[in-house]
């Protein structure tokens, strides 16, 4: 193969979703093989010089990627998918059960190009929940949301509130990786929103914080862009067809966004500290009566 070849290898798969390294050996996946490799060349064909070590026992090739075994081609239509993750989320009475039926979930065709579920960090006893909108490659790995750049920044920010990940409950809209971090479809979000609410509903914060456009439009149901809408105070009221009592929800800048518009900083700072106020506001109120 050439190297134009290879090149033109490498951007097909930057294309189609491929654009990270996650192991050392290459695995060929169209063929059923042993878990180990194979033994070295009886010693018969071997010519070893004299006083040459032993050759080396064989070593277990990584184990395979746990991967869901429905194809992408048998998911369900969106209405139904839809229906399902409604009902199922519905069923869970805790956020052990909401996030095993998540990793049983097959209706959402992100499952089967990520690495991991990404579920949630941080306390869910917190006052404040913050929502984002997909995991990234480094998410994808670790399987935490917010572990990348982006998230160093939200780290940041939450301290300079005086908040850590022991203070905050983090989550995103999706609960798997675009691949190639692509934008995700409508489809995508319609199938996965059941399952934020009810994560919402079990963790009941007193504040929700949506980090950027995509989480604000997904559970506020607005069409605005996040420039309009950030900075003040909304009411999330669940499911529209079931709605429950209003939370205090702020969409504000998301810290990818403040990465690479910085200029941008001083209005989530004002966020921020809105943020702040309105939590110690919340825990006064609780505190009183
Ligand atoms: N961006 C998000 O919206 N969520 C993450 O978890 C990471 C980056």
């Amino acid at each position: 193969m050439t190297a134009v070849d290879l090149e033109r290898l490498l951007r097909w798969y930057v294309e189609a979703g491929v654009d990270d390294a996650v192991g050392e050996d290459a695995l060929d996946r169209t063929v059923v093989r042993e878990r180990t490799r194979p033994a070295p060349e009886p010693a018969a064909t071997v010519t070893a010089a004299p006083g040459a070590a032993p050759p080396a026992p064989a070593r277990p090739l990584p184990p395979e990627p746990v991967r869901a075994s429905a194809p992408a081609a048998a998911l369900p239509p969106l209405d139904q998918a839809a229906l399902g993750a409604r009902a199922i989320a519905a069923a869970c009475a805790d956020l052990a059960a909401l996030r095993a039926a998540l990793a049983a979930f097959d209706g959402c065709a992100l499952k089967h190009t990520a690495t991991n579920l990404v579920f949630a960090d941080g306390n869910p006893s917190a006052s404040v929940m913050f929502i984002g909108e997909a995991p990234g490659a480094d998410e994808d790995r670790e399987g935490l949301p917010f572990v990348g750049a982006a998230g160093q920044l939200l780290d940041r920010m939450l301290a300079a509130i005086g908040l850590d990940r022991t203070q905050a409950y983090i989550t995103n809209i999706l609960p798997w990786r675009p691949p190639g971090n692509r934008k995700p479809t409508p489809n995508e979000y319609a199938i996965c929103l059941p399952f934020v609410r009810r994560h919402i509903e079990l963790v009941a914060p007193k504040v929700l914080v949506l980090i950027g456009g995509t989480s604000a439009a997904a559970l506020l149901g607005t069409g605005e862009g996040i420039t309009r809408i950030r900075g003040r105070w909304h009411q999330y009221r669940g499911d529209p067809e079931r709605p429950s009592a209003p939370i205090p929800t702020m969409p504000t800048f998301h810290s990818a966004y403040l990465l690479r518009t910085p200029a941008l900083k001083r209005d989530s700072w004002r966020d921020l500290i809105e943020i702040r106020r309105r939590l110690d506001e919340e825990t006064a109120r609780q505190s009183a009566g």
